[in-house]
């Protein structure tokens, strides 16, 4: 097998700082040869972050001329127009923009890339797909093949179950065969188990690349290192320091044009088991033996594991559900969820999701978290906060200070991608008078950027063969198994669900359910 990276993420150390931000990292293998089929070509999430994906990849030089891009749908194209329409999409990407100040397509760079991009019409459904599949990748001369499943989830089983069927799932010593599955990854607890069952069924654990894009953030990697690489956070990462965590995904978007896929999702499902609980993960984990991706692995399956099955009663005390009316994003009036395209006029899915949730273990014993995920919020901004528990306040008794602010450290993930920690400070004076001021560290200060859409890491890591930051069977289902208490009490009491207007922090209840413990939610910018 072409394994270049095996299961050992390539991590090294250089010193970043204003100064000596010239340094270059070492730079990563290029990935060896492959085919790459996109099934499900013609959606959205091939053309707009797929495609774009690949074409940095190309710029960063971590594929070569031996990277086969096929497309795989059921509408008919040629290969010149498949390329072209891509083509054409990438082109007009906001980054790509360069009215808005943004850098013209490398029309250069996109024909090495484009030459090699092929397409074939087939129906997911039918055996004569997977034997064109089959002929394509013996015409492109590379064994290796990935099979990227972009495709509505109802064709994730009936895809494997072929191309196992097919033959090609099966790997040899000088031939690798991957699945990428996109998220959502199962409704419920049962339908997950279901299609691992089904998954493993045809191809073996460590062929199967599992999807959270938020993986793919940079920032979401850099919890890690910021506490491993970094000996003086582990002292007060606990319980004995640690009052209380939060955790953040708000977005202003709406549910844009997945009216009908969202009806049967809702925020829980959409975000939680998934997303969020992959940052809870990040941030509660214990260290893993070594930084590969079994052991890593196992310690977020045993943190998310943790979590404390709720009874129904507790499951609708400990949970928000709220759904956006019309109202104001910054000059914009937008429609109520109920009115958005193909959305019931009295539905009452969820836009948005608050839950109070504990990790039973000795790190975590006691330590609320609390998690928020909605659309058509105030304002855009997916944190960590870490309320640390204040101090003691007697050594200030007879000044000015009558009450001590708790110290956060707020670890943003987009989209002011940084670290900040607020402590108090005296303000200049005669007397004693305190405020919290912001010690902070911005990505943007320290590291060039450039453009990504997240899924670069992430396809590559597939192309080389590192499943560090794809979720294991035991993470997709001990994710569901946290939410589905939820789930299952929400559903004996369908109609609950707040409305808030767009534009603010969330339905009031929400406010209620961290000031029921006498906290408050850390404000969105
Ligand atoms: C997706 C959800 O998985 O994540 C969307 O289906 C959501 O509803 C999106 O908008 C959020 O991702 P990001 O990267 O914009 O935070």
């Amino acid at each position: 097998m072409n394994d270049q990276k095996g299961n050992d993420r390539m991590i090294s150390a250089t010193s970043a700082t204003p100064r000596a931000r010239s340094k270059k990292p070492a730079k990563p293998a290029v990935a060896p040869p492959a085919t790459l089929f996109l099934f499900g070509a013609n959606g959205d999430l091939v053309k707009r972050l797929l495609v774009p994906a690949l074409y940095h990849l190309r710029r960063d030089e971590l594929v070569g001329d031996d990277l086969h891009i096929v497309g795989v749908d059921h509408n008919p194209n040629t290969d010149e127009g498949f390329a072209e329409r891509l083509a054409s999409f990438i082109r007009t990407l906001p980054q790509h923009d360069v009215e808005q100040g943004g850098q013209a397509l490398d029309e250069t760079l996109w024909q090495k890339l484009a030459e090699r991009v092929t397409y074939i019409q087939g129906d997911f459904l039918e055996d004569s797909t997977y034997e064109a599949l089959e002929k394509r990748l013996a015409d492109n001369g590379t064994r290796n093949a990935i099979f990227y499943l972009a495709t509505a989830p109802r064709f994730f089983g009936e895809v494997t179950d072929r191309l196992g069927k097919s033959g090609l799932l099966s790997e040899t010593s000088q031939a690798y065969r991957r699945v990428i599955i996109e998220k959502p990854f199962g409704s419920d607890l049962s339908s997950a188990r279901a299609l691992n069952e089904r998954l493993l069924g045809v191809m073996t654990e460590s062929q199967i690349y599992r999807m959270d894009h938020y993986l793919g953030k940079e920032t979401v990697q850099n919890i890690l290192v910021s506490r491993f690489a970094n000996s003086f956070f582990e002292a007060v990462w606990n319980n004995h320091y640690v009052d209380h965590i939060q955790i953040t995904a708000a977005e202003t978007v709406g549910v844009e044009t997945r009216g009908a896929f969202y009806e049967q999702t809702g925020a829980l499902r959409d975000m939680v088991p998934n997303h969020l609980f992959q940052l809870l993960a990040m941030v509660a984990m214990e260290p893993p033996a070594a930084f590969v991706a079994d052991a890593v692995r196992s310690e977020k399956a045993k943190v998310i594991g943790a979590i404390r099955p709720q009874t129904r009663r507790e499951a609708l005390a400990n949970s928000v559900r709220g759904q956006y009316a019309s109202g104001r994003i910054g000059e914009k009036h937008v429609p109520a969820y109920r009115s958005e395209d193909r959305v019931a006029p009295d539905s009452n899915t969820e836009t948005y999701v608050a839950l109070k949730v504990m990790i039973d273990n000795w790190r975590w014993a006691g330590v609320p978290f609390y998690l928020r995920t909605g659309k058509r919020l105030r304002a855009r901004d997916t944190e960590i906060a870490i309320c640390f528990k204040p101090a003691p306040s007697s050594q200030f008794r007879g000044t000015k200070v009558s009450k001590l602010t708790p110290n956060y450290l707020v670890i943003q993930i987009q989209p002011k991608e940084g670290m900040w920690l607020d402590i108090q400070a005296k303000r200049p004076g005669p007397t004693l008078e305190m405020e919290s001021v912001e010690m902070g560290f911005a990505y943007k200060d320290f590291f060039t950027m450039l453009p990504s859409t997240g899924y670069e890491t992430l396809i590559y890591d597939c192309l080389v063969g590192d499943q560090t930051l794809f979720q294991r069977a035991d993470n997709v289902e001990n994710g569901w198994r946290a939410v589905q208490p939820f789930l299952d009490a929400w559903a004996g009491d369908p109609d609950s669900v707040d409305l808030y207007a767009a534009g603010t922090q969330g339905p009031r209840t929400a406010d209620e359910l961290l000031a029921r413990d006498g906290r408050v939610w850390h404000e969105l910018p």
